[in-house]
């Protein structure tokens, strides 16, 4: 019996990836970057173990079993990797035992954050490290699972090149830093009250990509200026620029959605009252020192440095109240200790009075980090007999 339990987590995109220029192989029509965040505080799980008795290929998804066979995107992903193990491994048998495949991820449903990049890097990452393939070009196929699943194949900040060949072999992530080069660099998970259901993002980037003029000068003009001036930020460690490119990019990705013909609307008041707070909290810096960003959904992303992170939670506690701060359940994760305001301190702010009560549910406080890990065996979902060790009754 062979097995291999592992450990991934979701990125937050600076340089937001929207559009597709081949569906089936998931090629992008721009390049995209992100941070990859610590799996202490948001991680997918996935053991998989691979036995000469287990008679079919088994899945189970957070306690409950699913049908492997008709998820076209985990089979490429599958497929793929053998397709390499057979050219690869000088003893092939292992690439045909059956599967028992476990995965579970800590996320909050509530945090709108895509537990698929997690997820599919997680899988890919296992699966690979159980063939004893870990060491090849493992992007490529957590990209077939989805997009941006690519980028958490890496830790710190990586690139996702869009590639130009038709068969998306050049359709990779690339790290530009590793998260101990920036280990200062932390971020905050606005999670707001509000959960509308939004339009998919394979619904969102196909129409955008049929009738948005703006997405196509986006995708020639603007990204690789963006892209450039990103990487160069990172490695000279340039806070304000990082930040200013990443609030513009994050605003340029909701006008394409408002330019698609009908419109995506994913931010909602609490997440543009955030951006607002986020401009006045910059403007009295006097320097970008908070950047927001907002993927398909309302919730805001806000990157900022570590010394930066209890003057910014004063602040918006001030302007967001909320019945459950302070506590442990309100904000999560890193500990952080706000600092006391003055009334002096609130009023030279210049914001009138709090918004609202309760805008977010919680704010999850997290970090860049390190890419995918491989657990010890005892840390395993999957028992001795090959079945999971938690099911949901
Ligand atoms: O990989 P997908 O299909 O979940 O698309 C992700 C798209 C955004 O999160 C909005 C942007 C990005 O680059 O992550």
């Amino acid at each position: 019996m062979l097995t291999a339990t592992c450990k991934a987590a979701p990125n937050i995109a600076v340089i937001k990836y929207w559009g597709k220029r081949d569906e089936e192989l998931i090629l992008p029509v721009n390049d995209s970057l992100s941070g990859t965040l610590s799996t202490d505080e948001l991680c997918a799980k996935t053991s998989i173990t691979a036995d000469t008795t287990f008679t079919e290929d088994k899945m189970w998804l957070n306690g409950e079993e699913v049908t492997i066979w008709d998820n076209a995107r985990l089979k490429n992903c599958i497929e793929y990797l053998r397709g390499i193990g057979e050219k690869k491994l000088t003893d092939k048998s292992v690439l045909n035992y059956k599967l028992h495949i476990c995965s579970e991820n800590n996320f909050p449903t509530a945090a709108g954050l895509a537990s698929s990049a997690a997820g599919y890097a997680c899988f890919v990452y296992t699966l690979a490290t159980l063939y004893g393939l870990e060491n090849q070009e493992l992007t490529a196929i957590a990209r077939l699972g989805s997009g941006s699943a690519c980028r958490s194949i890496y830790g710190g900040f990586v690139q996702w090149k869009k590639g130009e060949l038709a068969d998306g072999s050049d359709s990779i992530a690339v790290q530009i830093a590793p998260a101990s080069h920036w280990p200062e660099m932390h971020v905050l998970i606005l999670v707001v009250s509000d959960a509308r259901k939004k339009v998919g993002s394979t619904v969102g980037m196909r129409l955008a990509v049929e009738n948005s003029e703006l997405l196509r000068f986006r995708a020639s003009h603007c990204v690789p200026k963006h892209t450039e001036q990103m990487k160069q930020a990172i490695l000279n460690k340039d806070f304000a620029t990082f930040g200013e490119i990443t609030i513009r990019e994050s605003n340029q990705f909701h006008a394409i959605c408002l330019d698609t013909y009908p419109p995506c609307v994913y931010m909602n008041d609490r997440s543009h009252s955030v951006s607002h707070f986020i401009h006045k909290y910059n403007e009295n810096a006097g320097e970008v020192k908070a950047a927001y960003t907002f993927d398909a959904g309302a919730n805001a992303c806000v990157y900022l440095l570590e010394n930066e992170v209890a003057k910014f939670i004063s602040y918006l506690n001030a302007y967001f109240p909320n019945d459950e701060s302070p506590s442990d359940e309100y904000v999560r994760g890193i500990p952080v200790q706000p600092n006391p305001l003055s009334n002096s301190d609130l009023q030279s702010f210049g914001l009138s009075a709090t918004i609202s009560k309760n805008t977010f549910k919680y704010i999850i406080h997290t970090k860049v980090g390190e890419g995918p890990q491989r657990l010890d065996n005892n840390e395993s979902l999957l028992g001795a007999d090959g079945t999971p060790k938690n099911l949901k009754s």
